[in-house]
């Protein structure tokens, strides 16, 4: 008796889970639908300028670079964290010359791929925003230094967790946050 209640309990758990995760992924969902105005071209600007490099879901591991998906919403949560966004030079440079068509391509990449880690009330990136700091792209120079500022930042102001300063979070069950 007491096994068969147990195991409805680990059911009746693990069911919970579930619903709670289906729950909040539906709830991204909701806010990213309301951050870009077209998610088809966004998605498929996205697939085409930057899938090469940062996978088509947003996360490159192992390469060297930074993984995006679950994680890049965190540098919405500061004003210069935000703009490092836009400054980065493979979006600066993009080839997608409209403003507008750019700033949607990176609402998809925080609201979508970013997923939770982006904050509900930030507002969405506009083609004026893109057009005002599109000019002042960041060099590789300048770029490691400034991540690196722009983390501790986020991780102080609005609890990113400390793998952000790592290009990606690792493996569950490896050690390190
Ligand atoms: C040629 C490969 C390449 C392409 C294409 C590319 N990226 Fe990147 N991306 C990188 C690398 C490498 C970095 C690490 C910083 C750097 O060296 O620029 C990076 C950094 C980033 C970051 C910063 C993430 C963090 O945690 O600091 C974001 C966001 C990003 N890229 C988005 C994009 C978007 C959006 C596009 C398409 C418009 C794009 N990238 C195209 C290689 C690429």
């Amino acid at each position: 008796m007491v096994e068969v209640g147990g195991r409805y309990l680990a059911l009746l758990v693990v069911g919970l889970a579930g619903a709670s995760l289906a729950l909040a992924g539906g709830a991204v969902a909701q806010v990213a639908a309301t951050k870009i105005i077209d998610p088809a071209q966004a998605r498929s600007d996205y697939y085409e300028n930057c899938g090469g490099c940062h996978g088509i879901t947003g996360d490159s591991a192992p390469a060297l670079l930074p993984s995006l998906r679950g994680r890049v919403g965190y540098f919405m949560c500061d004003a210069d964290a935000r703009t490092y966004l836009i400054r980065l030079p493979n979006v600066a440079h993009s080839r997608i010359t409209d403003n507008a068509e750019l700033a949607d391509l990176l609402n998809y990449v925080v609201f979508d791929i970013g997923g939770a880690s982006a904050p509900a009330a930030s507002p969405p990136f506009t083609a004026e925003e893109v057009t005002r700091e599109r000019p002042n792209a960041l060099s590789d120079i300048s770029l490691v230094a400034l991540r690196a500022r722009l983390v501790e930042r986020v991780i102080r102001k609005c609890r990113a967790p400390a793998s952000l300063r790592l290009l990606y979070p690792p493996k569950p069950g490896t050690s390190g946050g």
